[in-house]
Parts: C-alpha cells; structure tokens; sequence
C-alpha cells in the first residue's frame, strides 16, 4: 500500500502531483511532497490528510523545483492526519516510506529518539535513526539503519547537504525507475512511468539505487556498481487514462473484450493452447499430483472458479486456501504438489509470502500475475501474464476475467498433457473461449437497461446473491465488488445452503439476484428463487437469453448470451460488475476510490 515517487528534472513538483495522482490507487487517506531547486539544499515540504487534489491545493502551482519525492498513503501506524502524512524530515533526512516497520517501537526506545518524533508513525522513527546514524555518508547511515529494521519498506530518501540526490532502498515493497533525456523518475508502480518512458528497471532487494540529474545507478551494499538490467513498457501512456469514461472502473469493465481477444492471441497458435516456456510447463503439468490454489479477494474467486476447471476436465484434488490463512495454515505442500498463486499487482504480501512458503516445501510453483516483473514474479518457478494492462480502479474487473481465462487455459493444457481430454473437446473448448469476448460485448451493450436494475437498490442495506454451482462462484465475486464499492451488504449463497439458515434474512422487500446459467441446476435453482419469491424477496435473475422469455413474466431477467454453461462466468460477472459499478456511481460514491481500501496490499 502507499504510493511513492522520486524526481529529478524540469517542473519536478508538478510531476510528482500528476505522479502522484497515478498512484493514488494504492492510497488514498492522505498526500505529501517534498521539493528542492538545484542552487537549495533545504527542501520544502507540503502534506496533508486527503487526496492528491487536496495536495494540489496547498502546493505552490507555478514553483521551478528540480528534485523531490512524494507519497500517497494508505494508514497503517498512526492516524489519518497531517502530520503522519508523508515525507517525514528529521534533522538532515527527508524520507518517503511504502511498507510497514515492525519493531519502530523498540528502535525508538534503543535509540532514544522521541525527542526528535512528531508524527506517530513507524516511518518518521526511521528518518531519525537515519539522522543519527548519518555522519556525512549517506549509505553507510542507510545501510545501518536498514540492518535495524524488522518489516517491509520501500524508502525514498533525501538528505539536505547533497543537493540534487535522491538514494532509495526496497526490501519487499516495490521500486521501480526509468530515465529519459530530461529526467529521472522513480516510483512504486510502472504505472506512473509510463508517461516518460518505454524501459524500466525493477530495484532487487538489498541494493542502492542513486538518482542524480544524470541518470541512476545502483550499488549492492558493499558499493559494488550492479548490472541494470531493463523492462520493456507494454503499454501505452492511453492505458493509465479514462480514455472519456467517468471512472476508471467503467473503462476497466468496457475493456474486457479486448483484454480476452489478447490473451487468446498470446496463447493460442494454431489453435492449440501454448503456454511457453519451450514445453517445460507442459511437462510439468503431467506429473504433480495436487493443486493448492491461494490468492487473496477477487484473485481468490477466480481460483475458486479455476479449481473447478481442474476438478471438471482433469480430475485432480485441488485445495484452495486465502493466501492470509494459508500462511499460518499445516495444508500439505510436497514437490508432487503444483502451487498456484494469483495476484494482479503481483505484490499482495500474503500471497507471497504464501508462495515463499509453497517453494521452500518444494512444491512447483505457478504464478497468474498482471504485473510483469512484480515480486511473486520473482519467487515462481513459472509465470503466466494476464496482460490486462494497468488495473486503475480499486475494485477489480478485467483482472479477475483475465485470471479466469488463464485458468480455462491451464487447466484445458493439463487435460490435454494428461490425456484426459480429446482432441476434439478441447477444440470445441477453445471455439467456446473464442465467442466469450463478443459475448462480453453484448452484456456490455445492455448497460442501460441493468442501469435501470440498479437504480432500485441504490437505498437497500443488504443484497443477496444465490446459484448453484459454477454461478455461486461467480456470485461471491459479485458480492465482493458491490460491498466494496457501494458499501451494501452483500453476500452469496449456494441455493441448496439457503434453508440452513440464511434464508432466515429474507423478508418483503430483500433484493436478490439469482443466477440460473448452469442446465442442469435450473429446476433445483428455481425452486430455491421460489422459495424466497414466497418470502417477498425481490428478484432478478441471470439467465441465458435461450430462457429468458421463460421467466420474463414473473421476475426481471438479465438476459445472458448463450454460451455452453462452463463459459458463462464471463458475461455474467460482467453483469454484475455493470449492475454494481452503477449502484456506487449513483450513490454518488467515488466508485474508483472506495473507503478503507488500497489496490496494492502490502501489509498482512
Ligand atoms: C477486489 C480486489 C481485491 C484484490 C485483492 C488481491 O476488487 O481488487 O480483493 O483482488 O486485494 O489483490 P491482488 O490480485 O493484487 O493480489
């Protein structure tokens, strides 16, 4: 969580803002800066609890800085409030922090430096220790400080008597940074780099990276100069615009279609599913004989949906844990066990540390990322990229039928190497895959009408979903993006779970969305809506378009295009994410930008 940025060149406060801005999806709580000109060394600060507008407000709009950092957060030690928003300056050191310091309470009682705090977060304590420790070298104070340190950071640092210098330093916590002929740009996401520059390095663990007006350098600890070696952008300063939509959300979700025809084309030859790596994988996908998929959220219900697949077409057992329980968990891991993690920042901290876990007990691990060159990246044996391009809005949308789609990708290619599907099957599998964009397009076309389904919940409190099997999957997704972003409660249920209990919420009036895609559930489904139809409930359902007319009279129907029943996830969470997307934006909710959330979780 937080955003930070580094900045050498013109106009550097003005950068850092629209910087800044870019970033603010990883936090939002509060905004600050901190900026120097070239002949100054004392740098000035400006912060405050709020957005990055807010910042804008009180930062000077027409200042000629050359140097400066910046940071967006997300509260972790200390309240939301000005003076626990970042830079923190103690003595000679300005610092900006992603991450969170565990022991800053010891270290401040060792070091005895409460005299010097004035904030109450964990960040200004190592501005002080840094401060104390710096005795005209910079590194060797950092490298000192470092050593102290128990948690996860990413510090982007100034020090008043070296004018024109910014030196960062990571350990788990992202970094990445591009130079161009007229500046240098470091920040925690590619995101806010790719108005600069096509090439990014990606900062390891235990390095220096030294930004100075001519470019960076990085440095292992004992100041040995490190190869750099770069990333290639792939995509365009347009994927971190709105492109006209109000929200990012919005264009997220209408992005889908050309999200799925992209991996299609990244993955498919010929017509056979290739997944890369010279057959390596392939390979590997013969001989394990369990899955534990783990991730967190949204990534979460798509390996629920992805452990289905696996179970359907290859009938191997497959655990599925939440990557913060799994750590902690005694789940049996062996090198007969294929790891998945999927994440789309590739930095949620319990999925890594869960797919650190998974490699240390020699289990072969996979990796569905959106984010290429991001930490998981870094520990799995193999990784398979979503490509979505940047996810802006907190709630997630295309990254969650992306992952979908790879798991519909594995999990055939398993079938296939195991032979435990035929030719033909898998063919037909993957004509299925190819109708699911134009099939996404047309839910796509029938916004106005779910607008005006979700117009009639926008004062509910509660809202619940119900189906039976692959539908409820898809549904726990559902009910995640409308409490998260139009703060209704909201749950999903399997329908044949209902009469043990939950059905007891159900009064005159409940909404309920019920889903009925899968054929061979559809009698067992409806007697559940009708169950709760004579409680009042109510109800619109998702339906096939092939049955809609069979249901039109009774309920209101949102009608889906008719792909075999194993491909309907797709329009149907596309439905769901239109119907809640405009349940949030008519509350007049910042739908992009919910409370309490950060897109990038990087604190367990
Ligand atoms: C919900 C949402 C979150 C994320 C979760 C994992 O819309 O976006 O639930 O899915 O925080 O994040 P990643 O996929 O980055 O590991």
């Amino acid at each position: 969580m937080c955003g930070i940025i580094g900045f050498i060149g013109n106009d550097a406060l003005a950068n850092i803002l629209n910087g800044l801005e870019l970033l603010e999806y990883r936090g939002y709580d509060s905004a600050g800066l901190a900026v120097r000109r070239n002949s100054e060394c004392q740098s000035v600060i400006y912060k405050c609890q709020g957005r990055v507008s807010d910042l804008r407000e009180i930062a000077p709009s027409n200042a000629d800085f050359s140097c400066g950092i910046g940071h967006t957060r997300w509260a972790t030690h200390g309240g939301v409030s000005d003076k626990n928003a970042h830079p923190h300056k103690s003595g000679k050191v300005t610092l900006v922090h992603n991450g969170i310091i565990e022991n800053y309470a010891l270290l401040k009682e060792e070091f005895e430096l409460e005299d010097k705090l004035v904030s109450e977060t964990d960040t200004e304590v190592v501005a002080a220790l840094i401060d104390k420790f710096y005795k005209g070298n910079p590194k060797e104070a950092i490298k000192r400080t470092i050593k102290k340190l128990k948690g996860t950071f990413a510090f982007v640092i100034m020090f008043d008597d070296i004018p024109d210098t910014i030196f960062a330093v990571r350990n788990v916590s992202p970094i990445v940074v591009a130079k161009t002929d007229e500046q240098t740009i470091l920040a925690s996401d590619p995101a806010a780099l790719y108005a600069y520059a096509k090439e990014y390095y990606v900062l390891g663990e235990d390095l220096f990276l030294t930004m100075t007006p001519s470019g960076y350098t990085v440095e292992d600890f004992d100041e040995n100069p490190v190869e750099v070696q770069l990333t290639k952008v792939d995509w365009e300063v347009s994927a971190v615009d709105k492109m006209g939509f109000p929200y990012y959300m919005a264009k997220e979700i209408f992005e889908q279609p050309s999200c799925i025809r992209r991996i299609l084309s990244n993955y498919l030859l010929n017509n056979e599913i290739e997944l890369g790596f010279n057959g390596e994988l392939d390979k590997a996908l013969q001989s394990f004989n369990r899955i534990c998929i783990v991730a967190c959220g949204t990534a979460l219900h798509a390996g629920m949906m992805g452990a289905q697949l696996f179970k359907k077409w290859c009938g191997i057992p497959v655990e599925i844990e939440m990557a913060s329980e799994f750590i902690y968990s005694d789940t049996v891991l062996d090198s007969d066990t294929l790891f998945i993690a999927v994440s789309q920042s590739g930095e949620t901290i319990d999925t890594l540390e869960a797919m650190n876990k998974a490699k240390e007990n020699g289990a072969l691990c996979l990796a569905i990322l959106n984010v290429r060159g991001s930490s998981i990246s870094r520990v799995a044996d193999y990784t398979l990229y979503t490509d979505a391009g940047p996810e802006i809005a907190v709630a997630s949308t295309k990254a969650y039928t992306t992952q979908l789609l790879i798991f519909y990708l594995v999990a055939l290619k398993t079938a296939t190497v195991r032979g435990k599907m035929s030719e033909e099957d898998v063919a037909s599998a993957i004509d299925n895959l190819r109708k699911v964009p134009e099939a996404i397009q047309t839910v796509l076309g029938q916004k106005d009408f779910i607008h005006r389904l979700a117009k009639e919940v926008i004062t509910a409190s509660d809202l619940f979903m119900i189906g039976r099997g692959l539908d409820y999957y898809v549904l726990m997704e559902g009910a995640l993006k409308l409490k998260e972003i139009s703060y209704i409660h909201s749950e999903a249920y399997a329908s044949g779970e209902l009469k043990h209990g939950p059905i007891a919420l159900i009064s005159e009036g409940t909404p309920v969305i019920a889903a009925v895609t899968q054929t061979h559930l559809i009698p067992k489904s409806l007697s559940n809506v009708k169950e709760i139809r004579a409680r009042g409930a109510n109800v619109v359902l998702l339906a096939k378009n092939e049955l809609k007319g069979e249901f039109s009279e009774e309920y209101h129907v949102i009608g889906l295009p008719d792909l075999e029943d194993e491909y309907m996830a797709f329009p149907e969470i596309v439905a769901l994410q239109i119907y809640c997307y405009f349940v949030s934006a008519d509350k007049g909710l910042d739908v992009d930008k919910p409370r309490n959330l950060a897109k990038v979780v990087t604190v367990e």
